[in-house]
C-alpha cells in the first residue's frame, strides 16, 4: 500500500454559479513531487487554496496524515506542516531576507505557547531562520532588504519564509512563474533538493521542469481532474493531448 500523506474525498468549492474545484478526489504519496497542470482557470490553485485553508471548501473533505483537516485555518494548518507558496510574490518588502524567514519561523509557534517562551525558544527560532536560508541558498544575503533583491531572489526568499515553518508538505503555486531562464534553473534545482526529504505539490506550466521534476501528475480542466498517473501515463494519454497538451503544441 502506497503511504499517502494527503488526500481529497470529493472535494469542491463553488463561487457562486461557478465550480471552480469540482468534485476532486486526489491521494498525494509522501516523498513524491506531484504536479498539478492544466489550462488557465482550470481551478489548480483554487485546489491548493482549499488544501493550506486559504478557503473554506463547499463540500468533500481533506485528510492530512489521516487527519481530517478540512476547514481548518491556514495557521493551524501551517503549524501541522503544510505549507505554501504564492502564485504572486507575497513577502514584506521593507524587511530583510532574515527578518521575513523569522516572521514565518515564529509564525509556527502555537499561540498558547508564549508564556513559556524562553531564551531557548528564541534560538530555536533564530536556528530555524538560518536553516531556512541555508536552504533556500539565501544565506549570504541575509541582511539584504527584500525590495533590493532580484525578482528571482525574492521568489527564492518565499520559498525560504515556507521553509522556515518547517513543513513536511509543500504546495508550491507556479514557483517559476515570471522567472527567466537562469533563475528558472536555480529555482529548479532547489526545488530537486528540497525534493529529497519532503513531498511537494506543484502547480506549474513550465512543461519541461515539471516533466524533468515530477513523480506524478494531475491534469485538471473546468475544475475536475482529467487524468492522474506517472509521468509516462500523463505523456501517453490521448485525452490529455486533445484537452491540454495538444492544444498547448498547437498555440506555439
Ligand atoms: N475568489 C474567487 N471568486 C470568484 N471566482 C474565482 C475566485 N478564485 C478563482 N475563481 C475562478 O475560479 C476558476 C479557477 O481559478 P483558479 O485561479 O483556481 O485557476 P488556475 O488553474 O489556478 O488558473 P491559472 O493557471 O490562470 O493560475 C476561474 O474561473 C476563476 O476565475
Ligand atoms: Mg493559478
Amino acid at each position: 500500500m502506497a503511504d499517502v500523506i494527503l488526500k481529497t474525498d470529493r472535494l469542491s468549492k463553488n463561487f457562486g454559479g461557478l465550480i471552480a474545484v469540482n468534485n476532486v478526489t486526489l491521494a498525494f504519496e509522501r516523498g513524491q513531487v506531484h504536479a498539478i497542470i492544466g489550462p488557465n482557470g482550470a481551478g489548480k490553485t483554487t485546489l491548493i487554496n482549499l488544501l493550506s485553508g486559504d478557503l473554506l471548501p463547499s463540500d468533500g473533505a481533506i485528510l492530512f496524515n489521516g487527519r481530517n483537516i478540512t476547514s481548518l485555518p491556514p495557521h493551524k494548518i501551517s503549524q501541522m506542516g503544510i505549507g505554501r507558496s504564492y502564485q504572486k510574490t507575497n513577502i514584506f518588502t521593507e524587511f530583510s531576507c532574515f527578518e521575513n524567514c523569522w516572521v514565518a519561523a515564529q509564525s509556527r509557534i502555537n499561540t498558547s505557547m508564549r508564556f513559556f517562551r524562553a531564551a531557548r525558544h528564541l534560538k530555536s527560532v533564530a536556528e530555524r531562520t538560518e536553516k531556512a536560508l541555508e536552504l533556500c541558498g539565501l544565506s549570504q544575503r541575509s541582511d539584504s532588504r527584500a525590495s533590493a533583491m532580484s525578482y528571482g531572489e525574492q521568489r527564492q526568499l518565499e520559498i525560504g519564509m515556507m521553509l522556515a515553518t518547517e513543513p513536511e508538505l509543500l504546495l508550491l503555486d507556479e514557483p517559476l512563474a515570471g522567472m527567466g531562464s537562469d533563475e528558472s534553473l536555480q529555482v529548479i534545482e532547489l526545488l530537486r533538493r528540497l525534493a529529497v526529504d519532503h513531498t511537494l505539490i506543484l502547480i506549474e506550466h513550465d512543461m519541461d521542469a515539471v516533466f524533468s521534476i515530477a513523480d506524478r501528475l494531475t491534469v485538471m480542466v473546468n475544475g475536475r481532474v482529467l487524468e492522474t498517473g506517472t509521468v509516462e501515463q500523463i505523456r501517453n494519454s490521448q485525452a490529455v493531448q486533445e484537452a491540454y497538451l495538444g492544444v498547448e503544441e498547437d498555440a506555439v
